[in-house]
């Protein structure tokens, strides 16, 4: 029998984490500084909130769109953070994660050969979403001596009549960038004189460190151009709750809902009572992971510097993004015999992107010590290949 794979899906490249991971995953005593998810767990009074949602027997489907009580949450916070303004009726929808808000806003937006800009080196999802929906991602890289920030030069010249939109994440996985305000003013500008939409990423919105994050849609005028993607997974440590959101024009948020009915539904209601509960109490303990994130950050960015991998600052997510090319080895070969030799897993640059080729994302979201004896791993490492 000829099985058959339709050819968007027999060309799409497995995830790179993953073929690592699964590498890892068979190996004694790994320190992985490799994972994208928090290492804490779920604030304490969030899951007492699913529970008791589960008891009180809040377990049918939802709206389509989302419990109203979490959309008009998500709406408040928005609103209280970053002064923009969503109908929480028409312009918010409840997802599974910022990951099916990714699936849906391209089936939404996209027609086959439609382009949607992506700077790189970026989250793993971005391009492979675009193609799934018939859209064709145009790679932008962006580089270490500009902070990983998009020149805005360059997103300019990969616009072409086919663009559809430009998509941004910041604060970044993999590079812990965050876009400057002024970055940010630029591309209005641009996306208004070429009129384009923005899809903006960001989940990491919480956690940034000593800098603000600009909410895109709360720029003049973006609100109309922007769909907004937010979450639970990151800030309150809720990844395998799997809940997030998406906030946009109502066209927009009522064309994704039309794929989410079909496909999806709703999104897990004991995960919405759960979420709406970290909306209400979770703002302490976002303080406190916080804070222990940023000392972390300060340990990986100090330790990776004096082992002589040069390291920028990251402002925001959990990860540094070192680079490896004064080792003389590649990317892969690093991390590989790291993994091997020392039992330290980090994931090669090149997985996120040809503009990642070179470096690699270190997370922070595991324990200090375990940092800290990663770095004598590393340490190790570098000096016994130098
Ligand atoms: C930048 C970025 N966007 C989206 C996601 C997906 O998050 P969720 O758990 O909300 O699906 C991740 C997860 O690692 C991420 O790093």
């Amino acid at each position: 029998m000829a099985i058959r794979l339709s050819e968007k899906v027999a060309t799409l490249k497995p995830s790179g984490i993953r073929k690592f991971f699964d590498i890892a995953a068979t190996m004694k005593d790994v320190i992985s500084l490799g994972i994208g998810e928090p290492d804490f767990s779920t604030p304490e009074p969030v899951i007492q909130a699913g529970i008791e949602a589960l008891r009180r027997g809040e377990t049918h489907y939802t709206s389509n769109h989302g419990l109203l009580v979490l959309r008009q949450a998500v709406s408040d916070h928005l609103k209280r953070l970053y002064d923009v303004e969503y109908y929480a009726e028409s312009e918010i929808i409840v997802t599974v994660g910022v990951s099916e808000a990714l699936y849906l806003v391209f089936a939404a937006m996209l027609d086959p050969g439609d382009e949607v800009i992506i700077p790189t080196p970026c989250f793993v999802s971005y391009q492979a979403e675009v193609a799934l929906a018939g859209g064709v991602p145009i790679e932008v890289p962006t580089f270490a001596e500009n902070n990983f920030v998009p020149r805005i030069e360059d997103l300019e010249a990969a616009i072409t009549p086919k663009t559809c939109a430009i998509f941004i994440g910041s604060p970044s996985n993999p590079t812990g960038a965050v876009y400057p305000r002024e970055f940010l003013v630029k591309l209005a500008d641009l996306v208004r004189e070429r009129d384009l939409m923005v899809i903006s990423d960001e989940i990491y919105d919480r956690l940034v460190y000593g800098t603000e994050h600009v909410c895109f849609p709360s720029l003049p005028g973006m609100q109309e151009r922007t769909v907004l993607m937010g979450g639970f997974s990151k800030a309150y440590a809720m990844t395998g709750w799997r809940i997030g959101y998406a906030a946009g024009p109502k066209e927009i948020i009522s064309g994704m809902v039309r794929v989410h009915q079909y496909s999806i539904m709703s999104a897990p209601t004991v995960s919405q009572y759960a979420a709406l509960n970290a909306l209400i109490v979770g703002e302490p303990f976002v303080q406190e992971m916080l804070r222990e994130y940023d000392r972390r950050r300060k340990l990986v960015v100090s330790g990776l510097n004096s082992i002589g991998l040069k390291t920028f600052e990251p402002k925001g997510a959990f990860y540094a993004f070192p680079d490896l090319r004064s080792t003389g080895l590649s990317d892969e070969e690093f991390c590989n015999r790291l993994l091997k030799d020392e039992f330290v897993a980090i994931v090669p640059g090149n997985s996120f992107g040809d503009a990642g080729t070179g470096f690699a994302r270190v997370s922070y979201a595991t324990s200090y010590e375990k940092i800290e004896e990663a770095l004598v791993r590393i340490d190790r490492f570098v000096k016994r290949i130098g």
